[in-house]
């Protein structure tokens, strides 16, 4: 495979937003170890530290014409992401922050609507984790699911050049706008390599059902050829730093309520694929990843597996936003080299 397959250790872009170090395992956002900043830091404040605005309450209302969108859209029993995806473009925004203030109002809307309810009214008293999750089901949320929502966010919100920022970043280069930016990126987290591994890997732990029954059934995917979702990284060739915080953030809220049975399965069932996956590829460490804890956490909130993703979004659309204001600030157009491999010197004939 050549060093370009991927993109694979190429260097892309010079950013002070967030490092990831794949050998250390550790992740710095903005300065500040993922563990030392995500399950303290409100997702209000970690915002401003990448974007540099407020996020405002007052501007969390969609227009009606995204609305209007959101009932097409039920028509076409399209998935959340999707609709998140289709929704975006009938934003009107003054500044990249508005866009990170609208994302839980488009989709706790969508949510309602596609399953027969009235969107909830907005509510300006309710900080931006309990204002998605209030989206959601209509309801107060409690302390510690906001407080675990939000450590999710924070763990989330950037992550280097991965596949969707680098998305925002190439339409940022050529001066488009932060609309833009973000519905490109929108479109590359859905992928199940990137963004869409939460949900087929709680459905793999479902499937497993207990913890004896790990082997057999990680041992038949992996000799059929299949990824085990929520394993692996392009990046980090140790644990992913991220998959302990949200670990931790998930045992707290099995332990106050959620099933903890699930929580436990789940544990049994990463130390069954670790060790299936060493001894599968000994060459490639194929490590756990943040989307293995974020499939736990989230399912801990009572979200449904067709809300992973748009949540990932709505924390990581603060990193598309602060990459695109980066990239308009510092950056030239993003235009790589391609080699040429086809046929020269063909003649036409009609
Ligand atoms: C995210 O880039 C980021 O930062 C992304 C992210 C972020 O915050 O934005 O961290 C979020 O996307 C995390 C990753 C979520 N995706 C998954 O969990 C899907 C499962 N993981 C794999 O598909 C894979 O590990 C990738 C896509 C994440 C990374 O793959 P690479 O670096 O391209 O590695 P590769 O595909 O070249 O794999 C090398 C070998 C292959 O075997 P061969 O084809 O050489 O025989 O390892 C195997 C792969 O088949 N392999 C796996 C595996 N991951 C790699 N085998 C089984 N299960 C896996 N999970």
């Amino acid at each position: 495979m050549s060093q370009t397959d991927g993109l694979e250790g190429v260097v892309a872009a010079s950013t002070r937003l967030s490092r990831v170090d794949g050998e250390a395992g550790t992740l710095i956002l903005a300065g500040y170890a993922v563990e030392n900043l995500a399950p303290h830091a409100t997702f209000e404040e970690v915002a401003r530290l990448f974007v540099h605005a407020d996020l405002r309450a007052d501007r969390r209302a969609i227009p009606a014409a995204t609305v209007a969108l959101l009932r097409e859209a039920v028509g076409r029993r399209a998935l959340p992401m999707d609709a998140l995806l289709m929704a975006t473009p009938t934003l009107r925004v003054d500044q990249p922050v508005d866009v990170i203030a609208a994302f839980p109002t488009i989709v706790g809307t969508y949510w309602r609507l596609l399953n027969g309810h009235a969107p909830v009214p907005v509510r300006e008293d309710l900080s931006h984790a309990a204002h998605y999750l209030h989206q959601l089901t209509g309801e107060d949320p409690t302390p510690g699911h906001v407080r675990a929502l939000e450590t999710y966010l924070n763990t989330v919100c950037d992550h280097g050049l991965n596949a969707s920022t680098f998305t925002a970043r190439v339409i940022a280069s050529t001066q488009s706008d932060v609309i833009a930016a973000v519905t490109g990126a929108l479109a590359a987290l859905k992928g199940p390599l990137h963004g869409g591994a939460p949900g087929p890997a709680l459905d793999m732990v479902f499937e497993i059902g207990t913890p004896d029954r790990a082997e057999a059934v990680i041992r038949a995917k992996l000799d059929a050829g299949e990824r085990l979702m929520g394993f692996g990284h392009r990046v980090y060739r140790v644990r992913d730093p991220r998959a302990d915080v949200l670990a931790a953030a998930a045992e707290r809220l099995y332990s106050n309520g959620a099933d903890r049975r699930v929580y436990d399965l789940a544990r049994s069932v990463e130390r069954t694929a670790l060790r299936l996956l060493h001894a599968h590829k000994p060459e490639r460490r194929l490590d756990t990843n943040v989307e293995f804890y974020t499939a736990l956490l989230l399912h801990g909130l009572g979200l449904p597996t067709a809300l992973f993703t748009p949540t990932f979004a709505v924390g990581r659309v603060v990193g598309w936003c602060a990459h695109y204001l980066e990239q308009r600030r510092d950056g030239r157009l993003i235009r790589p080299q391609s080699e040429y491999i086809g046929p020269v010197g063909l003649q036409y004939v009609a």
